[in-house]
């Protein structure tokens, strides 16, 4: 199979990957797929009653992404809806509608154009094993459920979000079981993956970690 230009970054909720993906993509300068704020996106837009052409049409035309040093905005016709996107309400929503085979394959191209040549870090649930299986490097990021729920605890507290510690912990297990059960691109490691266990390590040692990994595939 022809490798391509592809970095990607799989791993549970709140695993630390989208940290990583942006630190990855500022510091190399490449692009970045963020698909669970695609199943997001298809979440938010679901409740306002448009169907799933009608979505698909929506995110394609009036959504676009903007990577700053800290996060990635995303704006739908030119309003700021990052917020919106990172409840734990849409979080919910986006689960289950995961699992739908039409939402799947409706998001797939989308994911997919994502790649113009150019190296692309690709962050989600089955970027390695099913969008981009033929990714040139494959990183698995896992951490114990406690660790992420304070990882989520305190990234919704920044927010401003009301959070309660216990519900927290209880979501993110009942969303990993649900996201590596469910029959269609379960989350689980591509075979040829790098599996990192993040609990113990800081940002920074997990980045040192990836980054050479990707000297060696692509500098
Ligand atoms: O990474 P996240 O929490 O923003 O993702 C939200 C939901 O979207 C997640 O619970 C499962 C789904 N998802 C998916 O099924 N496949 C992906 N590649 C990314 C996200």
């Amino acid at each position: 199979m022809k490798k391509i230009n592809v970095i990607t970054i799989d791993g549970p909720s709140a695993s630390g990957k989208g940290s990583l993906s942006k630190e990855i993509a500022n510091s190399f300068d490449f692009n970045l797929l963020d698909s669970g704020a695609l199943y997001r996106l298809y979440a938010y837009l679901s409740n306002m009653s448009f169907t799933l052409n009608e979505i698909v049409g929506q995110i394609r035309k009036n959504v676009n992404f903007d990577l700053n040093d800290k996060e990635l905005l995303i704006n739908y016709l030119d309003n700021d809806i990052t917020s919106d996107l990172r409840t734990e309400v849409i979080a919910k929503t986006a689960s289950k509608l995961s699992s739908i085979k039409e939402v799947r394959e409706a998001l797939f191209n989308i994911q997919r154009n994502f790649y113009d040549g150019g190296v692309l870090v690709a962050d989600g649930r089955d970027m390695g094993t099913v969008v981009f299986n033929d990714a040139k490097l494959k990183i698995f990021l896992t951490a114990s459920s406690q660790e992420r729920a304070k990882r989520r605890y305190l990234e919704l507290q920044n927010r401003g979000q009301e959070v309660n510690m216990p519900a927290l912990i209880a979501d993110i297990e009942e969303r990993d079981l649900k996201d590596s059960s469910r029959e269609l691109s379960p989350l689980f490691p591509a075979e040829d993956a790098h599996i990192i266990d993040s609990s113990n390590l800081s940002l920074e040692e997990v980045f040192s970690i990836t980054e050479n990994l990707i000297n060696k595939e692509f500098i």
